[in-house]
């Protein structure tokens, strides 16, 4: 019988207990469907202090203490435990001075990056390589994602090479966004605890800086990334490849597109355990019940003709906001109400907070996170936005597809891959997409749906088009199960 493969998932976030965006979603989803087909799969991932211990009932693991050394300090860590199912657990990364913080990686006060922050995942990296040892917990495929856990391929190449535990261990690193980078001075190196001959331009350097995603793709056995575009797009070209293009370009033969997919458990109508109305294809009218409740938590005025569109978003540069911002008076023109849930950057925060100034009875705006009202919006709205001026894959358009939420999207990335454009003499597609990234294309775009919203039968189509939609994990899932089976061969 084949050996069971034993996987590490190392990531920053992990819903339910911490989330920032995607990230936590697909952290929480793909161990699971890995785990169903036959993998032994161990999370680890931080201990924030927003994850509350008793509430989890984390356990203590017996023996797990360590002691890692970041430049001249030594400092303590151990983990603890959450048992998800019989071969899926994770381990949390106990550590107060460094993540008993309000936030993830951002200070929520000052808005700025924690000054830290290399140490931090440094730490973190070098962590769950020795607390693994400590346990006597032995990896084949070690699955990294994202600049936080970037260094973990390399220390495999060189502290690890010749160690008898790790020696036979494989590493895959995922790009779940490659405008993140995990750029640091080089003043920090020494933290890092390698020799200076990988301060080059085949290892960390970047622009005299050191730069843990590309030392994530250098070193790691196979690189993937959250969809076949984005795979394309940031090996091809400079204006996705922030600066790391060439790099990807060098490594294309190990670099796989694979989506990600929805953890409908959570996300579907029939099932939602937030919405006031649940729903399905059969009783697709009882929507309406949700769209009354939206409109009514953000005190704005019901008219079913009148489309609500819904936005659920970072508020980051990536998302789109700045085109949203020079055509928003002319949006505003059209037959629209506009419902936005985000956090994050203060001019766009304060670009919102002036539209609803200016037009109370359209636009409903939440600063903040909220699981809750995420699910709202999905089920309420009418459209879902998502004018990116890039995706790498993006999760609430696939949520939108299930919620019969016709998705608006430009054309990019995931959101490229997963949305068909309508056509109304076929009646075939599942939204509406753009490609020019500018404020025409953006409008023509939603006057277009808009059109076609006045014609409810083609609308009931295209909400049926997409409901019927299947991005369940599980042929993503066996995607990377196959990756990791190539890599023990
Ligand atoms: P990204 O990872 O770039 O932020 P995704 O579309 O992949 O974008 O995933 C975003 C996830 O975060 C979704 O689950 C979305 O519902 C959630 N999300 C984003 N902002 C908020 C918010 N302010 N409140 C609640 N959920 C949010
Ligand atoms: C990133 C991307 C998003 C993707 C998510 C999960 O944050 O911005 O497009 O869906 O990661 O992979």
């Amino acid at each position: 019988m084949a050996k069971n493969i034993e996987l590490f998932y190392v990531t920053s976030e992990v819903s339910p207990f911490s989330k920032t965006g995607g990230l936590a979603d697909v952290s929480s989803a793909l161990p699971k469907e890995i785990q169903k087909q036959g993998i032994r799969v161990n999370v680890f991932t931080p201990k924030y202090a927003s994850i509350d211990d008793s509430k989890y009932k984390l356990q203590d693991v017996p023996n797990s203490d360590f002691q890692i050394q970041i430049g001249e300090k030594f400092l303590e860590g151990k983990l603890k435990s959450y048992q998800i199912d019989e071969n899926l657990i994770v381990y949390f990364v106990v550590n107060d001075t460094y993540y008993n913080r309000s936030g993830l990686y951002v200070d929520p006060l000052s808005q700025a990056d924690y000054i830290d922050n290399a140490e931090r995942f440094i730490f973190f990296s070098k962590s769950v390589m020795e607390a693994a040892k400590r346990i006597n917990l032995k990896p084949d495929i070690i699955h990294c994602n994202d600049w936080q856990t970037g260094l973990i391929p390399i220390y495999l190449k060189t502290i690890y090479a010749d160690d008898e535990f790790y020696n036979k261990t494989k590493s895959v690193f995922t790009i779940h966004n490659l405008a993140y980078q995990g750029i640091f001075d080089k003043s920090e190196y020494y933290k890092i605890g390698l020799s200076w001959s990988f301060f080059s331009i085949d290892g960390f350097e970047f622009y005299d800086r050191i730069n843990f995603m590309k030392a994530g793709i250098i070193f790691a056995d196979k690189i993937t990334t959250v969809s076949e575009k984005y795979a394309e797009e940031i090996s091809s070209s400079v204006e996705y490849g922030y600066g790391l293009e060439g790099v990807l370009a060098n490594r294309k033969t190990d670099l796989h597109g694979i989506l990600n997919g929805v953890d409908y458990s959570i996300w579907s109508p029939s099932k939602d355990k937030y919405i006031p109305q649940r729903y399905t294809t059969r009783n697709l009218s009882k929507k309406v019940i949700n769209k009354k409740a939206l409109l009514q938590r953000f005190q704005l005025p019901f008219d079913e003709n009148t489309p609500v569109i819904g936005m659920i978003s970072r508020l980051a540069d990536q998302k789109g906001f700045d085109i949203l911002e020079v055509a928003s008076d002319e949006f505003m023109q059209l037959p629209v109400q506009l419902v936005v849930l985000g956090v994050g950057e203060q001019k766009f925060q304060n670009f919102l907070e002036k539209l609803r100034y200016h037009y109370p009875d359209k636009v409903g705006i939440y600063i903040g996170f909220s699981e809750e009202l995420a699910h709202l919006i999905e089920a309420g709205s009418d459209m879902f936005l998502m004018p990116s001026r890039y995706e790498p894959c993006g999760l609430n358009q696939l949520y939108s597809l299930k919620y019969g939420t016709v998705p608006i999207v430009r054309a990019t990335g995931g959101l490229d891959d997963s949305i068909e454009q309508f056509k109304s003499e076929t009646q075939t597609g599942t939204g509406f997409k753009f490609y020019e990234y500018s404020k025409d294309a953006l409008l023509n775009t939603v006057r277009n749906a808009l059109e076609i919203f006045r014609d409810k039968g083609l609308w009931q189509k295209i909400m049926i088009n997409g409901m019927k939609q299947d991005f369940s994990w599980r042929a993503s899932a066996k995607k990377y199960v196959k990756l990791y089976k190539t890599l023990m061969k």
